[in-house]
């Protein structure tokens, strides 16, 4: 097992890296404060996992609550079903909340722990590639509204966060992939060395090979806890993160939450960003074709749907990072290095939301 910290003065905390850590009561029991564990879960990943991690805590009162699985299900009254088991078994502030789960769950989760209350502590187990570098970590939690993806939420932050890698060995394909949309994320954005070792060892993490999906994973996790514990509330450098997010998110409502994964959007997002990046003049066009090549060699998506660019631009506006209805996009100035343009050029900003199947090509 590898541990790094997330460091946030008195509320810093662990993560834990490693096989077959689910079993590890050790882990978890430092940051109970009664025998009251309520562990959040869904309808897939409960009855594949909740039971070992049940055992392992045989002296408390365990209840598993168990959502219904889908980003179209992270909604206010989805939360509601959590807040209701948790009132009806009558738990109280002094409970803990474990969320086990990908990024929905652990969304919602601590959404819940930061609301129920007036808040409670929580711990992440996070089981998708996605949350185990990125969601997990950083304690942005929320929920989805019509009108705009995690629209609504805390800044909350877990306890500790516990990545058992061998729950990766029943994730569809289709799912690790969109987990490595965030890993390379990282690359882009401030790790030139990682990104070539990525492209370098792609086809060993599309085989799940252990020791590079764990390398992967905790320099992604060192990445973000790195930023977080700069800029917890995004300020400044954490809007770094969001590359490829703003294009991602509008393609996400666009679509309807749960027509393309998280990571998928964000995949094809960052080749849009990349393309723009290229049109400003801020990187070489063959640094852009490398992001899309990537991209592409991951087995993520580099065309992104069609859409009225009006309807890309309007959705776009509403992001959180937008203000007053003006864009403000992460960009690249090189591989390896991002930054936030406030003032897009409008014109260059609709040749690459116009430009489909051609990004990155005149
Ligand atoms: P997800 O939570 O929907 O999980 C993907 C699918 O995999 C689900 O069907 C889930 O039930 C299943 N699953 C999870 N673990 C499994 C396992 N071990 N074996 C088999 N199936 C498993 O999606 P995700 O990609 O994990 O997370 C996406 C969400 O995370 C989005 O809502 C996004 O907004 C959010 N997110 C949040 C942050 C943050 O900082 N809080 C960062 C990135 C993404
Ligand atoms: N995923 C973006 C962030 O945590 O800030």
């Amino acid at each position: 097992m590898e541990s790094l910290t997330v460091a946030l003065g008195e509320r810093s905390y662990p993560i834990h890296i490693g096989a077959g850590l689910l079993g590890r009561a050790d882990l978890l029991l430092p940051h109970l404060r009664s025998r009251q564990v309520c562990i959040v879960t869904n309808t897939t990943v409960g009855p594949l996992y909740a039971d070992r991690l049940r055992q392992a805590l045989p002296d408390r009162e365990v209840l598993v609550v168990e959502l219904p699985d889908g980003e179209e299900h992270k909604t206010l009254d989805t939360l509601a079903l959590v807040f209701d088991a948790l009132l009806e078994r009558n738990f109280s502030r002094s409970c803990t909340l474990v969320a086990l789960g990908g990024g929905v769950v652990g969304d919602m989760t601590g959404f819940a722990a930061a609301t129920y209350q007036r808040g409670v502590n929580f711990i992440q187990i996070p089981t998708t590639l996605l949350a185990q570098v990125d969601s997990s970590v950083g304690g942005k939690t929320g929920v989805n509204r019509p009108l705009g993806k995690n629209m609504v939420g805390a800044f909350y932050q877990p306890r500790c966060v516990v990545i058992d890698t061998d729950t990766l060995r029943t994730l569809p394909d289709r799912e690790l992939k969109a987990g490595l949309a965030e890993v390379l994320k990282y690359g882009l954005i401030n790790n030139a060395v990682f990104l070539d070792w990525l492209e370098a060892n792609l086809s060993l993490l599309l085989q799940q090979e252990v020791a590079a999906l764990t390398h992967s994973i905790r320099v992604s996790c060192a990445e973000k806890a790195a930023i977080v514990a700069a800029d917890e509330t995004e300020t400044g450098q954490r809007a770094l993160l969001n590359l490829g997010h703003t294009f991602g998110h509008a393609i996400e409502t666009a679509m309807g939450y749960g027509s393309w994964l998280h990571g998928e959007a964000v995949a094809v997002g960052m080749v849009m960003a990349a393309d723009l990046s290229w049109r400003l003049g801020l990187i070489p066009q063959a640094a852009a074709r490398r992001v899309k090549r990537l991209v592409a060699a991951a087995g993520l998506p580099v065309v992104p749907p069609t859409l009225a660019v009006e309807t890309y631009l309007r959705l776009m506006a509403k992001d959180k990072k937008a203000e007053q209805g003006k864009i403000r996009l992460i960009l690249l100035q090189s591989l390896g290095s991002a930054l936030v343009k406030a003032d897009t050029d409008l014109a260059m900003l609709e040749l690459t939301l116009a430009a489909g199947s051609n990004l990155t090509e005149r």
